[in-house]
């Protein structure tokens, strides 16, 4: 949710910002705006909608300065319109804010300010704080640093800040609590923020994540300073970035949404690399090693996750019962940290996030971690919140993804739940060396499954074509299709507008197939497997009432298409992996129905990539 940028330094920072934004769009589109600072002015510029429109608004413009603080805004407080984009000013114009997060008690704050006369532009809790600094610089007299940090200590909420001011123009201030901020430390004494680290990447590489509670001043003559909100000076830990920039860009398809879905046989290498030789018969992922025993003698494991992630958990409950005969309980992460759950000591919480700043899932975490509770993570973006936080996890190697709608970063955690999942079954003798050799190698060979999938694209698209302008659509599926069924679903509805629902196949006859008619496509995954002849039957229950089935099957099947409108056959695999394969047709229905729509792929309305507040 909302993405910062800001420079500071000899170059123009402009052009350093407006790239900068560009990168963070997917974190938020409502509006976006730059502040630059030269010869102790500051000047605004801020335009609803897309970035693309601020940079049409500022092209004619004197746009130079070598300091700079910019913002792409996902909004929480107040419509998305040019008055409440960011930067906010304060009332003498002095000091300019960026901000990510939401200031709770930010009524009452203004308040405060309104009986001391000061008259708010914007409905923005951030404008509050930035007119709250400005009142305590002026009245105490301190310096922009400790200004920041004494208004800080009255605020109640979340927040990622930069703050700028003419009268110490060679200052960048950046501050953080439960929002991330990474600092770049550029090879000319001169400092790069950002929400992470895209924009950073192609000017340095040694990096800075700043901790909850820390604020960083970045003084382009005296270096980067780091205190705590009490003022006690810290080290700063720099870091090496391994992100590389081409990762960062489309690659000659059309939306990073497709070359996300293509980049799967690769991700999923990446994923278990290193970490899976099925010839010697071995797993080991190396971040959770010192946990396994932990994980067996646990009562329980709780997964937390929100949307696409929450997907993979069901998945992961599946693989773990199953297989390696572990009690699993999945919970979305905003209703965990909300319903008092009973949380023992040796109970472990484990969470799944792509972004790893996910607000409600960190919630959880702190939340399990406050009661006892082992903490595990399994996240893609590297050095985020939750990996930060967690005492133990795993990476899922994926690569940045930078379309809204998760494809890759679904895959590669359920790849290290897999790995997980068959590296805990053997430690407890639930899995027999010829089963266990058959689900490594079988993972092995996923890669070269999913590039089958991939190359029927042409035949996938014709059936986007046939469905595109359905009004509803359900998806069914049974065992570990189910959670492929509501991830088909969920990229169908947040790309294309569709409304789409997955069931438990045979929980339709429960509500559900009340909805079905001839116009209602139904999107079944009907893979060999135990419950294969189970979902024929729903199939038929389907084609009684005239449904229109699209089925997902078994290369070979000959059943199934029988009854089939259409259908899409996937290779083989061992029955635990089928959801690999399985959710790859789905992207692609998905993604193809949307272009037809002419629905905004990469940023679909309303949305955002990581979203950081509640
Ligand atoms: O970064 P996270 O995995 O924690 O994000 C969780 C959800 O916000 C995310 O999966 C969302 O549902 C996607 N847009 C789904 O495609």
């Amino acid at each position: 949710m909302c993405g910062i940028v800001a420079y500071i330094g000899k170059k123009e920072a402009y052009p350093i910002v407006l790239k900068g934004l560009k990168r963070l769009e997917y974190r938020g589109y409502d509006s976006s705006g730059i502040a630059l600072l030269k010869n102790e002015e500051i000047k605004l510029f801020k335009k609803e909608g897309k970035v693309l429109n601020l940079e049409n608004h500022v092209e004619s413009k004197d746009n130079s300065g070598t300091r700079g603080i910019g913002h792409t805004r996902w909004a929480t407080h107040g419509p998305p319109n040019d008055k409440n984009a960011h930067p906010h000013l304060s009332q003498d114009g002095a000091i300019a804010i960026v901000h990510n997060g939401i200031i709770e008690n930010y009524d009452v704050l203004r308040q405060e300010l309104e009986s001391k006369g000061y008259k708010f532009n914007s409905d923005t809790d951030t404008e509050v704080l930035c007119y709250l600094i400005a009142d305590i610089k002026k009245n105490t007299g301190n310096k922009l640093g400790k200004s920041v940090r004494l208004a800080l200590q009255q605020v109640v909420g979340a927040y990622a800040i930069v703050v700028m001011c003419k009268d110490e123009p060679n200052k960048l201030i950046a501050a953080r609590k439960s929002s991330p901020l990474v600092i770049g430390i550029g090879k000319e004494n001169d400092f790069y923020v950002a929400s992470d680290a895209t924009p950073i990447v192609e000017y340095t590489k040694q990096v800075v994540y700043l901790n909850d509670g820390e604020i960083a001043i970045l003084n382009e003559k005296k270096g980067l300073k780091l205190y705590n909100i009490d003022e006690v000076q810290k080290d700063p830990y720099v870091e090496e970035l391994e992100l590389h920039l081409e990762a960062l860009e489309k690659g000659g398809y059309d939306h990073f949404m497709l070359k996300e879905i293509h980049e799967q046989p690769h991700s999923i290498e990446d994923c278990f690399r290193g970490r899976l030789n099925a010839k010697e018969g071995w797993v080991s992922l190396g971040g959770i090693k010192y946990y396994e025993n932990d994980i067996i003698n646990a009562n329980r494991i709780v997964m937390v996750a929100c949307g696409t992630s929450w997907h993979a958990c069901l998945v992961g409950e599946y693989l773990f019962e199953d297989l390696a005969r572990i009690n699993v309980e999945v919970e979305y992460a905003s209703e965990f940290r909300y319903r008092n759950p009973i949380i023992n000591e040796g109970d472990i919480v484990l969470a799944i996030s792509q972004s790893g700043e996910t607000a409600d899932t960190m919630a959880a975490l702190e939340l399990a971690k406050s009661k006892g509770a082992t903490i595990l993570g399994i996240c893609n973006v590297v050095g985020s919140s939750i990996s930060r936080i967690t005492d133990a996890g795993s990476y899922t190697h994926a690569g940045p993804e930078i379309g809204v709608a998760s494809t890759k970063a679904f895959t590669a955690q359920v790849t290290v739940l897999t790995l997980m999942a068959a590296s805990l079954a053997r430690k407890k003798g639930k899995l027999n060396d010829s089963k266990y050799r058959n689900l490594l190698s079988s993972l092995e060979a996923i890669p070269q499954k999913v590039q089958l999938v991939l190359d029927k694209t042409e035949k996938i698209k014709k059936i986007a074509a046939k469905y595109k302008d359905a009004s509803n659509a359900l998806y069914l599926g049974r065992g570990s299709s189910f959670p492929v069924a509501l991830e088909g679903a969920l990229k169908l509805k947040e790309i294309s507008y569709i409304h789409a629902e997955g069931y438990p196949a045979a929980e339709m006859k429960h509500g559900p197939i009340a909805l079905i008619d001839e116009e209602m496509p139904v999107f079944v995954i009907a893979t060999k497997g135990p419950s294969y002849e189970k979902v024929v039957s729903n199939i038929q229950e389907v084609k009684a009432r005239k449904g229109k089935i699209i089925a997902i099957v078994t290369e070979g099947d000959e059943q199934v298409k029988q009854f089939a409108d259409d259908y899409i056959e996937i290779p083989e695999t061992n029955e635990y992996l089928v959801p690999l394969i399985a959710t790859v047709p789905f992207q692609i229905l998905s993604y193809y129905i949307a272009v037809m729509r002419e629905c905004n792929v990469d940023q679909p309305r309303n949305l955002a990539k990581s979203v950081t507040v509640e």
